[in-house]
């Protein structure tokens, strides 16, 4: 059977491809989905806008969950107001190489999350799809909270902060189920100290590896990289960290 993604297919001419719910679990709860179906089986966000309202012509509010229609001629309308509105997560299929990519995407979304493996969407009706997307899939996040979730998410894939501005370098707790436990910050930088000379983010994963954070977060490779360029190290060449000083 066709997939969402195929380019050529009655089936893939529908817009009705429903979000897994184990993605919007992870990343909820959200206030808005502006491009909801009209018949849903679970809910989205806590507000919907359907086909019948036309999410485009809408005012958008609070954090946006946007798993937009995908036809070529109109998401680049969707994600332009996403990129305006600034504030939540799209789901979208990571063709990098689109001119809606680039300027709605590349250049304006705070982080990415590249999901491993293809996803298999749901049909109105709640039934999930047995073929996959037929597309490898991209996590957008739009401002520094919905960055910080998505790296917290746990979904597997791969983590690439995009804009993260060291104005806000705020570090954040472990968690509550570890209370005490060090922080990403202190514990990259406690290992840049030990060290005392800049070292290859390779040789500072290895190090890092085993740590009780690593084993909450199966993405810790990628909140190591976000806690550097939050300034909890400085690089002192392509691929090599040393611990920061002035902070
Ligand atoms: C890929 S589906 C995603 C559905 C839902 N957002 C989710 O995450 O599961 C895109 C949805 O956009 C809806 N849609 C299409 N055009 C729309 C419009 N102008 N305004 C609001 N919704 C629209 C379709 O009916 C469809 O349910």
């Amino acid at each position: 059977m066709p997939s969402i993604g195929s380019h050529h297919s009655a089936r893939a001419a529908t817009e009705e491809w429903l979000t897994p719910p184990a993605i919007i679990a992870a990343l909820g709860p959200f206030d808005l989905d502006p491009c909801a179906p009209v018949n849903r089986p679970w809910p989205m966000a806590a507000r919907h806008f359907t086909i019948i309202d036309n999410g485009l012509a809408q005012l958008w509010t609070g954090r946006v969950w946007l798993n937009p229609p995908y036809s070529a001629s109109v998401i680049g309308r969707w994600l332009a107001r996403m990129a305006a509105h600034n504030h939540g997560t799209a789901l979208i299929f990571a063709r990098t190489e689109t001119q809606p990519f680039f300027r709605y995407v590349w250049e304006a979304c705070t982080a990415l999350l590249f999901l491993e493996g293809r996803l298999h969407f749901h049909y109105p009706d709640g039934t999930r799809a047995k073929p996959n997307g037929g597309a490898p899939s991209v996590l957008c996040a739009y401002g520094r909270k919905d960055a910080d979730r998505l790296a917290d998410s746990g979904l597997a894939g791969q983590f690439v902060p995009l804009l993260i501005p060291t104005s806000l370098l705020i570090p954040r707790p472990a968690g509550d189920a570890a209370p005490g436990a060090a922080t990403w910050r202190q514990l990259v930088r406690a290992i840049l100290a030990s060290e005392g000379k800049p070292i290859p983010l390779a040789e500072l994963y290895r190090l890092i590896s085993g740590h009780p954070l690593t084993e909450r977060n199966r993405n810790w490779r990628a909140k190591v990289r976000q806690t550097l360029q939050r300034g909890a190290g400085r690089r002192a060449a392509p691929g090599i960290w040393q611990l920061e000083l002035t902070l």
